[in-house]
This record gives C-alpha cells, structure tokens and sequence, in this order.
C-alpha cells in the first residue's frame, strides 16, 4: 500500500523522539497500520543540531508554514509548542489544503481550537491531538470515543507532570523548589517557558479542551479560576502531611446548578486516596459519567517517549483510516507468534 508521507515541525524533546520511534519501528509500524508511515519533511530552528536520529535523506524546511503547505505531505504533525505563529500559521495552513494534523499543542489549541477544527470539519480532514492532555494517558479518546453518550458530570486530576514531579521530590528529597523545577526542565517535562507549567497555565489549557469535550463548551481557558504552585514551600507540604493531607495542582471541571465551573489551585487530598499516590511526572485524570461511573486513568504525563506514543497513536489512526484497513494487516502479518498455554505447576 502506499506510505503515509508525513511532515513533522518541531524537533526538540517530542519531535525528536517521535522521529526516532518511527525510524526505528518502520517496519512492525507498516504491518499494525497496513502501509508504511514514512518521514519525507521536517521543520526546526536549528538545521545542523543533533536530534539522534539520522535524517539526512529527509526534506528540510526552515519555514515550517511552507513545510505545512508542502503538496507532498498527507499528514502535517505541529510539535512545535506555542499558541501564535508559526504553530497557528503553519496548522491553519495544513487543514485549509485538507491535510490532516496531529499535535501535542495544548496552548494553540486552547486559544484556536474550535476554529482549527471547524477548519477540519470543512475541508473533510482530521485534527488529532491525544498528546495534548495528560502526554500518553489515552484521554482525549476516552472523551471523544469510549465515553459517546454518557452524560459526564465531572472531570479533574493531575494534568501537568512538572508540577506534580515538583510538588512529589520537595516532599520525598526535601529539595527546593527552584532545584526541582531545574531537573524538570532537563528531564524535558517543562513548556519552553516553564512559567506555564508553575503558574498552572498548561493545566488550565488541558482542562479547557477536556471541559470542551465533556460539556459541549466552547474552549474558554481565560474563564478558569488559575492558581499555581510556585508559592508552595517545603514547608507547606510537611504542614499538610502532618494533618494527613498532600498538596497536589489540580484541574477540575464540573456541572454545577448555574453552569460548568472550571478552577485549577493547589489542592489538599487526603494522604490514603488514589489521588494523592500519583507521584512524579505521572498523571491522573478522573471522568466521572451516567452510564460508566467512575473512570481513572493513570500514566505518564511528559516526557519525549510517553508524548511521542500518544502523537504515534494519532497518526496510526490517520494511516489505518481506510476501510479494512483495521484488523486484517494485523491478522495477517503477526508481529509475533503465540506461544502454547502452560498451566503453572
Ligand atoms: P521543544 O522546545 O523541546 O521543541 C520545540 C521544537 O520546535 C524545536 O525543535 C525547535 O527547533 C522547534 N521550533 C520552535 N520554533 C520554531 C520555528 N519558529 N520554526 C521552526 N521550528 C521551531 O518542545 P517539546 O518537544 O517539549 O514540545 C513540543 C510541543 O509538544 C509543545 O506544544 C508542548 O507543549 C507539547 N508537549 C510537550 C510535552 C513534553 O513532555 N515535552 C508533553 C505534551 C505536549 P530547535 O530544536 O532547532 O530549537
Ligand atoms: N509541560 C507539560 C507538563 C508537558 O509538564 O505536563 C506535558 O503536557
């Protein structure tokens, strides 16, 4: 079958990551997805830095609007970060040409969302961004997909890993705070200006487009009552421990009588509840609905491998969107063979 031919903008933590896996994992990619997905463009500042990855043979852009507008190109993925341009010029273009798009951009999409996708809708493309919300953990899926007539009433959890990676090592190591944000940026966990993370920016982005998706609202990220952590001390926490709490930046969304009310703050949970035990770069997002109940899912919520795998899940789905496209190249190139049933002794 014919390849997939992707452009990607962005080479930094996520970008460069994403490249690599699908260097690497060419082949048993062309087998799950039915055709090969093949890097023909890329678009980064910096043409002669090192992204680990061998991609000489690869069309460079250093405009990454003229990579968007790239007739060559089935898939324009944005890894760029930001909420203006080049991301929004670059995304607007793709879409307007039919070109679908996968990005992990939470911040474009909390200011252009609702226009980008009407954009998709029009032109008859699509417009994917599970690595958006919570990095790998499968949210947006859940929300669009598994969770389709449910009435959901609430939506909250841990949405950014460099604040709750923050929060969990001045709690365990008794680090500052300055100290812990520092290993978050080097980990790759932080936005390029990490005042989005600390100042609880990033997570009212991410709880607007779940709001979005969960009630049916426009995107509103300027109507969330916004709180960070960058004033929570060591000595904070141990207070908080002592009456058997932990603090943890929390985003909530939630059906109330006069309409849907939508805060993140730093939040005090009880020490024993599953909440409070999502440590480190995890994150946790709760949905709760009428037909499931409770749903939590739990996972890696940064980092260039755990967003990778989600913006990797995006363009499968684009690469599989063909009728027969889902079950039978699976069925009929097994990545592995099955090994016999033992019954343990
Ligand atoms: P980085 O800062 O590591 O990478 C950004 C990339 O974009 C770099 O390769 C940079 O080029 C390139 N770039 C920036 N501006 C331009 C421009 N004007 N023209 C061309 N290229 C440009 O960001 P991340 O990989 O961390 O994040 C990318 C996106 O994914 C952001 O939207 C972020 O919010 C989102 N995201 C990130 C997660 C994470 O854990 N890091 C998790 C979930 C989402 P160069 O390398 O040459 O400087
Ligand atoms: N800076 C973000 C975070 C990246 O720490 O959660 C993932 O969206």
């Amino acid at each position: 079958a014919d390849a997939l031919k992707i452009g990607i903008a962005g080479l930094g933590t996520v970008g460069s990551s994403l490249a690599r896996i699908l260097v690497e994992r060419r082949e048993s990619l062309a087998s799950t997805c039915g055709r090969p997905i093949e890097i023909v463009a890329v678009s980064a500042r910096e043409r002669k830095r090192d992204r680990g990855v061998d991609l000489s043979r690869v069309a460079w852009f250093d405009d990454p609007v003229a990579l968007a507008e790239n007739p060559q190109i089935d898939v324009f993925v944005e890894l760029m970060g930001g909420a203006g341009d080049p991301a929004y010029a670059a995304v607007k273009a793709a879409l307007s040409r039919g070109v679908h798009v996968v990005t992990a951009n939470k911040a474009l999409l909390a200011a252009h969302g609702v226009e980008l996708a009407t954009i998709a809708e029009e032109r008859g493309c699509l417009l994917n961004y599970e690595a958006a919300v919570a990095g790998g953990i499968p949210v947006i899926k859940a929300l669009r997909e598994s969770l389709t007539g449910n009435v959901v009433s609430r939506v909250y959890g841990i949405m950014n890993g460099t604040c709750n990676y923050i929060l969990t090592k001045m709690e365990k190591e008794g680090l500052s705070f300055a100290e812990c944000l520092k290993e978050a940026q080097r980990l790759g966990y932080a936005e390029a200006d990490p005042a989005f993370d600390i100042e609880g920016n990033d997570t009212a982005h991410k709880l607007s487009i779940l709001t979005t998706l969960a009630f049916g609202n426009r995107i509103s990220a300027d109507d969330i009552y916004l709180e960070g952590i960058s004033n929570i001390s060591i000595e904070d926490i141990r207070a908080a421990a002592d009456l058997g709490y932990r603090i943890k930046l929390l985003g909530v969304a939630q059906r109330t009588d006069t309409g849907i009310e939508q805060r993140v703050h730093p939040t005090m949970v009880p020490i024993e509840s599953e909440i409070a035990q999502v440590g480190g770069v995890t994150n946790a997002v709760a949905i709760e609905s009428d037909i499931l109940g409770e749903l939590l899912m739990v996972g890696p919520g940064a980092g260039g491998n755990a967003t990778a795998s989600a913006v990797l899940g995006d363009i499968a789905d684009i690469a599989k969107s063909r009728p027969g496209a889902q079950m039978v190249p699976v069925l009929g190139r097994p990545a592995a063979s099955l090994a016999p049933y033992k019954r343990a002794q």
